[in-house]
């Protein structure tokens, strides 16, 4: 039978290598402790009980020194903001043998191969943005009901996720503002994903891709632009088209049209039947003076579109959730 103070050195020394020290008040030896008390005189019962208690209360401050001691243990510092574990190093992906373009993807290439052959420098937007691009600098004034009409998405800091890509407007024409002080020109096309808050539908769906032009020289006229989209849709869709514009209103543009092509016989079109493709016109001075940019001396269009209105026409799609649901009877159609 040890005694009380064998017993205190041993298990205090347990305690500080435990990883559970609250264990050890269950330990053998602490109830055997206890279990002395009925051999004992009872004439020292008492002054051993309380020996036993003490030493109990010494264990349980020992118990939560360790506890404490436990929870500092310095933590590898972890990067969460590093794609991988910084230790394991990069994660294998799936092979992509079997995987395929989405035919959003191809579409859009297709897209951007046009504009770029007519000279348009091809910039991704931003899935990220804010206040000042979404609204302020295109010529949307704090509290404008217009704002209201883009159902957009904002973060609890007030970020938003871009509900057009017109979000890129401001920063095209600052960037090609140093062109344009050398006697350029600026001609870009901005395309990405945009996201509204609104009810979804077969034409409709709360995340989307738009392509969106920006022409800014000292002699752009709404004519250029016409031509320019007849030039874009005739390509695209391999034959001549008509086209028709009816006035629109959108705070950035001034006049602001809504443009129009007639489907194509070919593609199932009756003549007369229009489909209305995209919203432009010609970029508004408080657009271009937001840019740093003189609008006595310059002017430019705008236009911008849906990727999936397109890519539907052409191959007959009916339902624009299609893209987003993952359906692989679906994607396979596109596979070629
Ligand atoms: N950003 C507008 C929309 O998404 C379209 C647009 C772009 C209109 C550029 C005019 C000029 O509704």
């Amino acid at each position: 039978m040890q005694s009380i103070n064998e017993v205190r050195q041993s298990l205090l020394s347990m305690i500080a290598k435990s990883d559970t020290p609250q264990d050890i008040l269950k330990s053998n030896e602490i109830k055997e402790l206890y279990a002395e008390l009925a051999n004992l005189e009872s004439s020292a019962r008492a002054a051993y009980g309380r020996a036993v208690n003490d030493l109990k209360q010494e264990l349980k401050v020992a118990i939560q020194a360790r506890e404490a001691e436990l929870d500092d243990v310095a933590v590898e510092p972890l990067d969460v903001t590093a794609p991988w574990d910084v230790n394991t190093g990069p994660v294998s992906l799936l092979s992509t043998d079997q995987g395929t373009q989405h035919p959003l993807t191809k579409e859009l290439d297709v897209v951007i191969d046009i504009f770029t052959r007519m000279g348009f420098e091809a910039i991704e937007s931003r899935q990220i943005d804010d206040d000042f691009h979404m609204f302020t600098s295109l010529n949307f004034p704090e509290g404008h009901p217009a704002r209201d009409g883009y159902d957009t998405f904002r973060t609890e800091e007030g970020f938003i996720p871009p509900a057009h890509t017109s979000t890129m407007q401001n920063r095209i024409l600052k960037k090609g503002k140093t062109r344009l002080d050398k006697g350029g020109q600026i001609a870009a096309v901005s395309y990405g994903r945009v996201f509204r808050n609104e009810d979804v539908d077969a034409t409709h769906d709360h995340t989307f891709y738009q392509y969106e032009g920006v022409f800014v020289s000292e002699t752009a006229t709404l004519g250029d632009m016409l031509g320019v989209l007849k030039a874009f849709f005739e390509a695209y869709y391999s034959q001549d088209l008509k086209i028709k514009t009816q006035p629109s209103y959108f705070p950035f543009v001034e006049p602001g049209l809504e443009f129009a092509i007639e489907k194509p016989v070919a593609l199932g079109g009756k003549s007369g039947e229009w489909l209305e493709m995209l919203g432009c016109g010609m970029i508004h001075p408080n657009v271009l003076i937001a840019a740093g940019i003189d609008p006595e001396k310059y002017q430019g269009f705008a236009w911008g579109g849906g990727i999936e209105r397109l890519v539907m026409l052409k191959y007959g799609i009916e339902d624009l959730r299609h893209f987003e649901s993952g359906k692989l009877a679906f994607l396979r159609k596109f596979t070629s």
